[in-house]
């Protein structure tokens, strides 16, 4: 089977990238990053995507700081397009995704998010986590759509929260997970076992 053509959003330092990246490399999940996207020129992600020489694309950020307007997202929408993106990964791409994206691309983007959705959706999730007192959290890779943190969920880990966590402990050891759960999702989407949105392979 060809491998699955990845296209990459992120803002920020691009550690689940990163972790996607490697699995590719060791031959553990059957796809190929196309492009490597983002809203933050000077975003961590690029610079990693620059040393593995891939395609990178920084869209101009515009006037709004948690959305890109609409003629911005559908450049953005056309790059990933044109570089034959199949499933598009957000790994940390801080603004909603509106209809641009979503009508190119809905039923085949997913998301990475440091909670057990539906608990915590939005901004710093780990944060909120300890300040509701839960038992337990973890992370969720979901399909998006144009409720923030609302796609259905695809698969989640979950892990204790320990005595004496604090926001950063807590927030590392979820990021550890990510590492872990969003290859295995990308592995499982581009085997098959887990079933599509909109199987690219099928439009
Ligand atoms: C991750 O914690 C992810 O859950 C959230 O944004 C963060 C991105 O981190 N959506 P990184 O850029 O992958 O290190």
């Amino acid at each position: 089977m060809r491998p699955l053509r990845l296209g990459i959003l992120g803002s920020g330092k691009g550690s689940n990238f990163l972790a996607l990246a490697r699995a590719i490399q060791a031959g553990v999940v059957p796809a190929e990053v196309v492009c490597v996207a983002s809203d933050q020129s000077q975003a961590g992600i690029l610079e990693l995507a620059r040393g593995m020489g891939l395609r990178i694309f920084v869209c101009r950020s515009g006037s709004f700081q948690t959305k890109l307007e609409p003629e911005i997202e559908e450049e953005l929408a056309e790059e990933l397009s044109r570089a034959g993106a199949e499933l598009v990964v957000l790994a940390g791409y801080m603004r909603v995704v509106k209809a641009p994206l979503l009508r190119s691309f809905g039923g085949r983007i997913i998301n990475i998010h440091p909670s057990l959705l539906p608990a915590f959706p939005g901004l710093k999730a780990w944060e909120q986590a300890l300040r509701a007192g839960v038992k337990e959290t973890g992370c969720t890779v979901h399909w998006v759509n144009e409720v923030v943190d609302g796609g259905s969920t695809i698969r989640q880990l979950k892990m204790p929260v320990q005595p004496g966590d604090t926001a950063e402990s807590l927030h590392a050891r979820i990021q550890t997970a990510e590492h872990r759960l969003l290859p295995e999702v990308v592995r499982d989407l581009a085997s098959g076992k887990i079933a599509w949105e909109r199987d690219p392979r099928r439009i």
